[in-house]
């Protein structure tokens, strides 16, 4: 008796195990999920991949582009300070400065010789990957380095919850390809406000390099079933950084001032929220009382915005971007996922950059 239970059992488990790898037509068809894989140059035999119907076209596979890049490297002459023009520092050193900051972190050092931490909320110290936010000690300058690896770029969830957001929001992107429009945005926002009279004279923004290390790694990027011909290339550094002047802020600056926040979200509005209005990306500068935007990040490429929005209060703000990622992370429709993943935003900034579509053979 007891056996013929136990046979039962094992027959109904057979059974289950059958129904469970049958095909449910409800379950979608991966051969047409977007599938993101990346690997290390000049080695692809160690491969990652993520597949997820939030992965688009736009930005991942045009962010990149070398010669911008180039254009804006930090130079190895002496750059002279924001606040005391008479002083400078070699391009050089601070670039030493760097890379003996990436050997302290990869041996796994939190505490570092030449800098001082100011963010790291996005950054995985055990990995070591993502974006860490620093001030040099001995120089006037920040530096915002980003670090991923093939497998850590196609894990969202390894890099704080912030990211996690971003991935399903904006077509699978992280703080390390939005981190490449910090230079093109800061250009188009100063070009944009030195035509508007009410702006041009109290807003700035400080001086902003790339940097990478000498032979530093590169990740390619593969993306199938996105494009309809094809399959979709592109190579970014798998480290660099942002180097920026550091801005002073004046002594009667605080959090809670209401006139500095009603500015910033005008000026928010005024840029078709190509800056983030989060209140903490302005400072009121000391000496000069200007309103510096010191995160150039373009935020709609962070947050996969398609059209200009605009924002009366912090509160309706918050509330809009709340609705933004409800509705991207769980009630999208097939038809809206598609047409996403192959349109290009209106607010993009890559408008003149072209897509990579070649056959890639993966064996
Ligand atoms: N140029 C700068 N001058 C002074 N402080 C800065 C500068 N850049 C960044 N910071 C500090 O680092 C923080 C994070 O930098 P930010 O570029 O805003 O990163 P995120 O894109 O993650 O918001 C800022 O809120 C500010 O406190
Ligand atoms: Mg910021």
């Amino acid at each position: 008796m007891k056996n013929y239970i136990l046979n039962l059992f094992g027959f109904f488990l057979f059974l289950l195990g059958h129904d469970i790898a049958a095909r449910s037509i409800l379950r979608p068809n991966h051969t047409k999920i977007p599938l993101l894989i990346a690997h290390l140059r000049g080695d692809d035999s160690t491969r990652y991949h993520i597949r997820d119907s939030h992965i688009e076209q736009h930005p991942l596979f045009v962010a990149y582009d070398g010669d911008h890049f180039d254009a804006h490297r930090l130079p190895h002459e002496p750059i002279h300070y924001r606040y005391q023009p008479e002083k400078s520092v070699s391009g050089k050193h601070l670039s030493d400065l760097i890379d003996h900051l990436i050997l302290e972190i990869r041996a796994g050092r939190s505490n570092y010789r030449d800098f001082v931490v100011l963010q790291d909320k996005d950054f995985n110290y055990r990995m070591p990957v993502g974006l860490l936010v620093l001030a040099f000690k001995r120089y006037p300058f920040v530096l915002k380095l980003f670090i991923e690896t093939p497998e850590s770029f196609v894990n969202p969830w390894c890099k704080g919850v912030e990211q996690i957001w971003f991935f399903y929001m904006a077509g699978g992107v992280n703080r390390h390809i939005t981190g490449l429009t910090r230079l093109d945005n800061m250009h188009y926002i100063r070009n944009k406000l030195c035509n508007e009279p009410k702006w041009a004279d109290f807003i700035d923004t400080p001086r902003k390099w790339f940097w990478t290390p000498l032979n530093g790694p590169w990740i390619e990027l593969i993306g199938k079933n996105i494009h309809p011909d094809g399959d979709l290339h592109t190579s970014i550094p798998g480290v660099y950084a942002i180097i920026a002047d550091c801005i002073e802020k004046s002594d009667e600056h605080t959090i809670f001032d209401a006139h500095r926040r009603k500015i910033a979200l005008e000026l928010c509005n005024t840029l078709d929220l190509y800056i983030d209005p989060h209140i903490d990306n302005f400072l009121i500068e000391r000496g000069t009382n200007k309103l510096v935007i010191i995160d150039t990040e373009h935020f709609p490429t962070l947050v996969g915005l398609k059209e200009p929005q605009y924002y009366k209060t912090y509160t309706r703000w918050y509330l809009g971007l709340a609705k933004k990622a409800s509705h991207d992370i769980f009630f999208r429709s097939k038809s809206e996922r598609q047409a996403a993943q192959r349109t290009r935003s209106k607010l993009s900034l890559f408008t003149d950059r072209a897509l990579v579509v070649k056959p890639v053979s993966l064996a």
